[in-house]
């Protein structure tokens, strides 16, 4: 009899710890000579192989424009896998997965291609034992959306016959506000059931991401305190050093605060901010995050709460940088925004009246993406006002990138003679507390994917909620002037600091 207390032995049955194995199925990579295929995706399959998580037929199909031949495709990933992979190269590893791979040419209207992609599927079963499970893996602009996934269910390749599965995996931007959102939702609806879709944000496959969940629910130390009795503010920060690079045609016009808030920084606040779910179950999860959407408010005063920036030319890392206005592709008279801060409350008893500051932007001091717990000042101090000068709010911060950790502020009392109080912190470095290095985002959720777990994938509810939040800014954006202007290599305009000061704060500089 196990000794433990609560030990309960069928849900011991199915121990978590055990590596999550991929059935048989494949990939299909619409837009496979973009980016994000050669600079995450092939890279990921190959790390996930590497792993020992794919099936031993694992499949991969490339479809796209070029003219290439199978080993065209193959020379690709290799060279993709080469640059980009997490794990080291292993050619018994590679020889495998060479097998399952193959190039369908073809444009999006191309109905012969379609048929030929559903002929490889078909091949792929018999050569290599997919069983016809296929994910399809939308990495192409939103605008080609709903011909890719008409044609997905014109050719039959959406279906799922004699207990096969085929999923479709759509990239963000999901939309550029609530009402194109529901439109693009519904095309996809007609074509695949809501367990079919998964809508990928990468930053809910983090390991620090998911961390928040483990940090807040898997101890005692920190969910008595994480309310508005003991929270003075909440800043959650997602800061790049780039500027849009070759990305003119997808950026302009969109933004920072679309790019980006709508989706990974209201993630973030959904995690932060929610209730406990009842489980870690996809239902529960979600059930909890769109409550708290739910329940977020907007500045009543937008002009107050929001600020929008616009790189010029400055310096990063002692290099001289341009302007978003003179990078090249972009309109000259551009009102895009490269950085967005926006306040924003949350209608509950947990959080009323406790800010939200979320902030982003390209081109800023350095990359990093943090949430910081910022907590009231003790109530009363029995120290010498001089004493505690050089006291700040105690303060938690979750590092989510790229120095992955923890970190606790608060005070502590400088050796000496005199009672002098100071801040300190206390830092759990993933680097250092393990060994294992964390897998890349796109691994853990194209693994996902095959295994048909969507816990880590935003529902519709969830996309719909966020642009409901963002579109009454947007708007306002629109209607109003201009961004500001913040030299490239800062920390952004100075209306951003405005923003805080007013509010009696001030960001923190990570
Ligand atoms: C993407 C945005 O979703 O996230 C990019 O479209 C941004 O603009 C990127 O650069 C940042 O991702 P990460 O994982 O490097 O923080």
């Amino acid at each position: 009899m196990s000794g433990v207390i609560g030990a309960n032995p069928l849900r011991d049955a199915a121990d978590r710890r055990l590596p999550r194995i991929a059935g048989p199925s494949g990939l299909v990579i619409f837009g496979v000579t973009g980016d994000l295929s050669r600079k995450k995706l092939m890279p990921a399959v190959y790390d996930l192989a590497n792993r020992g998580l794919l099936p031993p037929g694992f499949s991969l199909v490339g479809f796209a424009r070029r003219e290439w031949q199978d080993e065209d495709f193959a020379q690709e990933v290799h060279d993709a896998v080469k640059q980009h992979a997490r794990t080291p190269f292993r050619e018994e590893v590679w020889q495998q997965l060479i097998q399952g791979m193959r190039f369908v040419q073809g444009t999006f209207d191309d109905d012969d291609a379609f048929e030929q992609l559903k002929a490889t599927i078909e091949d792929l079963d018999k050569a290599q034992g997919t069983g016809g499970n296929f994910a399809f893996y939308l990495s192409v602009p939103p605008k080609f959306f709903p011909k890719v996934v008409q044609q997905l269910k014109k050719h039959g390749l959406a279906d799922q016959q004699g207990g096969s599965w085929r999923r479709a995996v759509i990239e963000k931007p999901f939309g550029h506000d609530l009402t194109s959102a529901k439109e693009l939702n519904s095309i996809v609806h007609e074509v695949f059931s809501p367990e079919q879709v998964f809508r990928i944000d990468h930053y809910l496959g983090k390991e620090t991401v998911q961390n928040i969940l483990a940090l807040r629910f898997a101890n005692t130390l920190f969910e008595p305190v994480w309310n508005r009795s003991f929270v003075d503010h909440v800043q959650i920060t997602m800061a790049e050093d780039i500027g849009i690079g070759g990305r003119a045609g997808y950026y302009d016009g969109i933004g920072a605060a679309r790019d980006v808030i709508q989706n990974h920084l209201l993630q973030l606040l959904a995690l932060t901010a929610m209730e406990e779910p009842l489980s870690f179950d996809a239902d529960a999860l979600a059930a909890e995050k769109t409550k708290v959407l739910g329940a977020v408010k907007l500045p009543k005063d937008l002009a107050e709460g929001t600020v929008r920036g616009q790189y010029a030319a400055g310096w990063q890392g002692g290099e001289k940088a341009v302007g978003y206005l003179e990078e090249e592709g972009i309109d000259p008279q551009s009102k895009t925004d490269t950085y967005a801060a926006i306040r924003l409350g949350i209608d509950n008893r947990r959080w009323a009246g406790v800010p939200f500051y979320l902030r982003t932007g390209k081109r800023l001091g350095r990359r990093v993406t943090e949430i910081a717990v910022v907590f009231q000042r003790a109530p009363h101090s029995p120290f010498d006002h001089t004493a505690t000068q050089e006291l700040g709010q105690n303060a938690l911060v979750i590092r989510v990138q790229p120095d992955e950790g923890v970190t606790m502020r608060f005070g502590s009392k400088v050796p000496g003679t005199s009672m002098e109080v100071r801040d300190v912190s206390m830092d759990f470095a993933y680097g250092e507390s393990f060994t294992e290095s964390s897998p890349e985002a796109y691994e853990r959720l194209l693994l996902d994917v095959l295994l048909g777990d969507s816990n880590l994938f935003p529902r519709l509810e969830e996309v719909e909620l966020s642009w409901k939040i963002l579109d009454p800014i947007e708007e306002f954006w629109t209607k109003n002037g201009r961004p500001a202007q913040y030299p490239a290599g800062t920390w952004g305009p100075a209306e951003a600091d405005e923003m805080l000061a007013r509010d009696g704060r001030s960001w923190r500089r990570p």
